[in-house]
């Protein structure tokens, strides 16, 4: 049994795709178990982009099977882009992925319900979610009686179901939607058509993955967990409520995916060598200033869902210990390092100040983390260009301090180390 999970240590964004891309030769199945297309995984390889959502990066390995678990909300719609975008560019969709039938299912409702109660902030700032309909989806999960799961678009009762639900929902939303327009979110048969449409193109894919998991392990498989948003975005453990609603810290694995937690042997920490947030909330070292712009432009930092421009800032060395050692991290992959080797000095913070005390653990409440002010080293940057580097050793010896330094602060090693977007620029520490 071997079971790798891959766990971005910051916001989101720390460009997990390209790890992920990079490891699934050494896997044979690669399990997506939380978010949905609020998520946005790029691969580079050559000269071609892949945009991913729902399905995991391994999709590109035509050897591994690709399994998207209960954990996961779909939008069916976005799914079918996305196995449309792959099939027309050669890539092996039909025998590789596999969706749970457990899986639940994004509905116009839930997106019509993000956008109204995204603006109606109670504690005056708005989360900024991404807008496709996550919270509402998984809200539904929760609640249990107006939810819909992939299995269901398949059921005798679903068009009866769907009724049901539409005519709950417009009761319990009229009142906030005095100035919207519902009625396409809200018409129950076009919905169950175009939803049963979308279920017939799906079918072939969908089944219940917990079984074919739990045979998998016992057959001494190697499974590869994708994970998406960041530990940051954690529901219990991030920084709530400015995070996302499921767990997508190294703690979801196995409920997301229905696995055994002791089927994960090894963890792999992604971050960014500096910071990033889009949507909401507190941010302590954002640099919303010129050196958060210059990041901003060298990293390309734009989100692959929204398209807004992401919050940049130095590395939080207080956050990134937090998640690494909530999410029982073995190893990091520090990330962009080619975008910092263009920045004249380099900040990283060492530690947080709170109501004049020096503090070093991540607090637990959001009004308290708007308060603290960053305690920073400043580094040299090295100013020379290493998108070409392949071994450590070959980094300038003031990138090397700064990895070392990373390092232990997180109290991690750095194992892997990205100059690059594309699949050769990376540096494997120890080989
Ligand atoms: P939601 O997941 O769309 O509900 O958004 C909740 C928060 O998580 C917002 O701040 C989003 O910007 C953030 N978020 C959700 N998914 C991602 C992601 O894949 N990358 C970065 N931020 C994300």
């Amino acid at each position: 049994m071997s079971g790798t999970c891959v766990i971005g240590l910051q916001w989101g964004d720390e460009a997990k795709g390209k790890l992920v891309d990079l490891l699934t030769t050494q896997f044979e199945i690669v399990v997506r178990f939380l978010g949905g297309a609020n998520a946005g995984h790029t691969v580079v390889v050559g000269d071609e982009v892949y945009k991913l959502h729902h399905i995991p990066s391994g999709i590109l390995n035509p050897k591994a099977v690709n399994v998207v678990t209960p954990g996961v909300v779909i939008n069916p719609a976005t799914i079918l882009k996305e196995i449309d975008s792959l099939t027309s560019r050669n890539i092996k969709v039909a025998e590789n992925l596999m969706l749970s039938d457990r899986a639940h299912v994004v509905c116009p409702w839930h997106i019509a319900e993000d956008r109204l109660m995204d603006g109606e902030p109670v504690s005056g700032e708005s989360i900024g979610t991404t807008l496709r309909g996550i919270g509402p989806c998984y809200r539904d999960k929760v609640g249990r009686s107006f939810a819909i799961r992939l299995g269901d678009l398949f059921r005798p009762d679903f068009r009866d179901k769907v009724a049901k639900i539409v005519s709950i929902k417009r009761r319990l939303l009229s009142g906030l939607a005095e100035n919207s327009d519902l009625s396409d979110a809200l018409n129950a048969d076009s919905i169950c058509d175009e939803y049963e449409g979308y279920g017939e193109r799906l079918k072939p894919y969908v089944a219940d993955t917990t079984p074919f998991l739990l045979d998998a392990i016992d057959a001494d498989k190697r499974l590869l967990f994708e994970g998406a948003q960041g530990a940051l975005l954690d529901i219990d453990h991030g920084t709530f409520p400015f995070v996302t609603s499921s767990n997508s810290s190294g703690v979801g694995v196995a409920a997301g995916s229905g696995v055994p937690p002791r089927c994960v042997d090894r963890v792999i920490g992604v971050a960014k060598s500096y910071t990033t947030r889009v949507g909401g909330g507190p941010f302590p070292t954002e640099q919303d200033n010129e050196h958060g712009q210059r990041i901003r432009d060298l990293g390309n930092e734009y989100g692959t869902t929204t398209g807004r421009p992401r919050r940049c800032g130095w590395f939080d060395a207080v956050a990134v210990r937090y998640t690494a050692r909530l999410s029982g991290v073995d190893g990091m992959a520090l990330m962009m390092m080619d975008v910092l080797s263009q920045l004249p000095e380099i900040k990283i913070c060492i530690a947080y100040e709170l109501d004049g005390k020096r503090i070093d653990h991540f607090p637990s409440h959001v009004d308290d983390l708007r308060r603290v002010e960053p305690v920073y080293e400043t580094w040299p940057g090295w100013n020379v260009d290493v998108t070409g580097v392949r071994t450590y050793a070959d980094l300038p010896a003031d990138a090397r301090k700064y990895l070392d330094r990373v390092a232990e602060l997180v109290g991690r090693p750095v194992d892997i180390v990205s100059v690059g977007p594309d699949r050769e620029q990376t540096i494997f520490v120890n080989e």
